[in-house]
């Protein structure tokens, strides 16, 4: 089978070119409306495996399946295999309403009047939406790394009609950094996963509890609800690092309402633990850290020429250059990671006419992140 030349169309997706590493992979730049994503391409001995990009993934997922689903009718290609499933398709919801925001626009702009909660790790959603008719005049903000939660959750702001809830699936430990100071009413943090094996996957930790600390106004709360005495243990713990809040603890306490994995603990006889902090200080104003963007010229072709996989490494942040992909001398893509240790972001630099940007997104403007991208323009700039 032969690929078609690209730029070419197909329902309303365009496949705009191709990009080949050096180590064999292909990425094929696709937009559909206002949303760009990679799919990849893998030329086996008879065959093509091709299958979403990882890095470029965009929500909801049915995009990426009709988009793969229309290359495959565009080559006139015969499925020997598919993963695609079209029956779970029916129950995918075909946009976000304007609910789901990426981090970029927390960052930049996200404004409200109103107070404001946040809840990390709403899984099924039962508190959030909950919380969200009870409180009518209170802008709520879910955080949910698992996508298909992320649609439920949208799915009933529809039909319940709730207005007051914006959702992200930026990491909690990442979002709270994008945040203005002294802003927040309350943050839920329930039954988060307890990491008892990979405990740096843990939401609570001192970086998160400081960024908690400093955008919730004097008075807010910080609610962690667990199931796990050990996790409970280690919190608590964790807090000790901290001053200037007061700590109440709670054992078996009812809620309103009994989240779906409370349920599960409740059923099970667990007890529950309850640490509420409250914050009795205001604190500065949050560092803004300039756009992370390119603003000199870049030659593709120059950085080909000294690309090698390399890692730089600082004493909170990393840069790994990972690959390479050309589509010709002047326009091609690096495949990287940066940032934190702790949430490191993947990336691509989308290299097209002597301009470079990383995509999807830009960098999100926080500290670590901004160290990555010093190092990253050295190295871009020679
Ligand atoms: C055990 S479930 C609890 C869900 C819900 N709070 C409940 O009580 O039913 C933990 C949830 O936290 C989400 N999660 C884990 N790490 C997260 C992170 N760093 N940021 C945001 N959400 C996260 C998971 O995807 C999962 O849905």
């Amino acid at each position: 089978m032969e690929l078609v030349k690209f730029p070419a169309t197909f329902d309303e997706f365009h496949f705009e070119f191709i990009a080949t590493s050096l180590r064999g992979g292909s990425l094929l730049f696709t937009r559909y409306k206002d949303k760009s994503f990679c799919i990849q391409i893998t030329k086996k001995k008879t065959d093509f495996l091709i299958k979403a990009d990882k890095l470029t993934r965009i929500s909801p997922v049915f995009i990426m399946q009709n988009a793969l689903k229309s290359f495959a009718k565009l080559h006139n290609l015969t499925l020997s295999f598919s993963n695609i499933h079209t029956k779970q398709n029916s129950n995918r919801i075909k946009e976000d309403f304007g609910i789901l925001k990426d981090a970029e626009y927390f960052a930049k702009e996200f404004k409200s009047e109103k107070e404001i909660w946040i809840e990390v790790g709403f899984g099924s959603g039962r508190h959030l939406l909950h919380l969200a008719k009870q409180n009518p005049d209170t802008q709520f903000i879910g955080l949910e790394i698992h996508k298909p939660s992320i649609e439920q959750v949208i799915k009933q702001c529809k039909i319940q009609d709730i207005k007051n809830i914006l959702l992200s699936s930026t990491d909690a430990r990442v979002f709270m950094q994008l945040l203005e100071s002294n802003r927040v009413g309350k943050i839920f943090v329930h039954f988060p996963v307890p990491w008892d094996k990979k405990p740096h996957r843990r939401v609570i930790g001192v970086s998160f509890i400081k960024e908690s600390m400093r955008v919730l106004k004097d008075t807010g709360t910080l609610e962690l609800r667990t199931d796990s005495e050990n996790y409970f243990t280690y919190s608590f713990e964790t807090l000790q690092t901290f001053q200037n809040y007061e700590i109440k603890i709670r054992k078996n306490h009812n809620l309103n309402i009994s989240s779906k994995y409370e349920d599960r603990w409740k059923k099970m006889e667990k007890n529950i633990y309850d640490i509420i902090i409250t914050n009795s200080e205001k604190s500065p104003i949050r560092k803004v850290y300039e756009n992370l963007t390119f603003e000199k010229e870049v030659s593709f072709s120059k950085v080909k020429e000294n690309f090698t996989q390399s890692h730089i490494k600082g004493d909170d942040y990393f840069v790994h250059f990972e690959d390479i992909y050309e589509v010709d001398k002047n326009q091609g893509f690096i495949k990287l990671s940066l940032g934190s240790y702790e949430k490191c972001e993947h990336k691509y630099l989308l290299f097209k006419d002597n301009k470079v940007q990383y995509f999807p997104s830009i960098s999100l403007p926080i500290e670590q992140n901004y160290k990555s991208h010093q190092k990253i323009k050295e190295f871009l700039y020679v």
